[in-house]
């Protein structure tokens, strides 16, 4: 309890409860609900240019004047993936199966994270936050010198000792169980170091000096609780806060969440070509057949599935929708934001005896 409430004291909380930042789904108006409870607003600005960067945060500062982070991912060095022409026929063939062929997989390719930075720091959030590597020296000087504190996702010790001595203010310890994308520095290593927050958490806490942010399955008071005593300061929740109605998530993917067991999700690359978890649902089922094409590198399998996500989007079938989820999906409940926040808190006070 100390450590959450210096936490909070630092960063004008008043529980220490974060939303994850959801690339594709964190509305201001979620960001909001859970502000206004006393926790931190999230923003995944991943598919965001600068002027939606820009709107984003001027639209929940008018709905909430409390703390929120803003995420980018840190783009792998160049050179950019390969193209290859009868990989690239091989999954649009595949995928025609899930809706129109994809044509065009340059448009994702066209976001400059360079120029998204600028915007974030113009924004002015609490707290920058980065996931697939390191923020660039220059940037975290920048952050700094805007007041911006920079949390590092990670999911090893090692990358966690090198986000502190990189500048980080706070590590995201991102456990296996999370739902959406794996923040691995190295891509080809995602798969091969999956490692759960119970060990996670603990030897991170030993290894650095910072405060550490638990993230991955935690979805209610029972996990806030093991979170601190591990040894987090605070607890980062994504999938938890999906079935609120301020998210407005596609109605069938909501509900699967909502049925979803742990086995019921699975890591795949079938989505973006990076690996994140994910409900097990018929493509992505399809996609681990022996005959199915490997996925094309990030983010060109991402321009790939682009029109079968729109379909499912449009026609609200889980079958075609990129359906993120993390292993406690079943525990999100469908209420409001501020809701979930307020009772996940004061059920873990009462626990602790506080
Ligand atoms: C729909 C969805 C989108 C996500 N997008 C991002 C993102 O853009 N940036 C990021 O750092 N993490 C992203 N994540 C991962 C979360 O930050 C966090 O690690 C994860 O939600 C924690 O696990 P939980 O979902 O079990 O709570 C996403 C997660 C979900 C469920």
């Amino acid at each position: 309890m100390r450590r959450a409430d210096e936490f909070c004291a630092a960063y004008g909380l008043k529980v220490p409860i974060l939303m994850a930042p959801m690339a594709g789904a964190c509305p201001p108006a979620l960001a909001a609900a859970v502000m206004k409870a006393g926790g931190m607003g999230g923003c995944g600005a991943l598919l965001m240019d600068p002027e939606t960067i820009a709107r984003w945060a001027a639209d929940v500062r008018a709905k909430s004047d409390g703390p929120f982070q803003m995420n980018l991912w840190v783009p792998d060095p160049p050179p950019p993936p390969p193209r290859d022409a009868a990989r690239e026929a091989a999954v649009a063939d595949f995928l025609a199966n899930w809706g129109p062929r994809p044509v065009d997989l340059s448009a994702e390719l066209s976001i400059s994270f360079a120029d998204q930075c600028e915007a974030l720091i113009d924004a002015r959030p609490t707290a920058a936050s980065s996931i697939m590597g390191l923020f660039p020296p220059e940037t975290v000087d920048q952050l700094r010198a805007r007041d911006i504190r920079w949390f590092a996702t990670v999911t090893t010790v090692t990358e966690a000792l090198e986000a502190e001595r990189a500048g980080a203010d706070a590590i995201l310890a991102q456990g296996s169980e999370a739902g959406g994308h794996r923040g691995a520095f190295k891509a080809d290593k995602a798969e091969a170091q999956p490692i759960g927050l119970v060990s996670l958490v603990p030897t991170i806490c030993d290894a650095v000096s910072i405060p550490v942010i638990a993230t991955g399955g935690l979805a209610d008071a029972r996990g806030l609780v093991a979170a601190l005593a591990l040894g987090a300061s605070a607890v980062q929740i994504g999938t938890a806060l999906l079935r609120a109605p301020e998210a407005a998530l596609s109605p069938a993917w909501a509900e699967g969440i909502g049925q979803a067991r742990p086995e019921d999700t699975t890591v795949t690359r079938a989505f973006s070509g990076r690996p994140g978890r994910a409900l097990r649902t018929d493509y992505v089922a399809a996609s681990e057949r022996p005959d199915a094409p490997a996925p094309l590198p990030y983010p060109l399998q991402r321009s790939a599935t682009g029109p079968m996500r729109a379909k499912g989007r449009q026609e609200n079938d889980l079958a075609y929708i990129q359906a993120w989820a993390g292993q406690s999906a079943s525990l999100a409940r469908a209420t409001a934001a501020g809701d979930i926040v307020a009772s996940i808190w004061a059920e873990a006070r009462a626990t602790l005896g506080q």
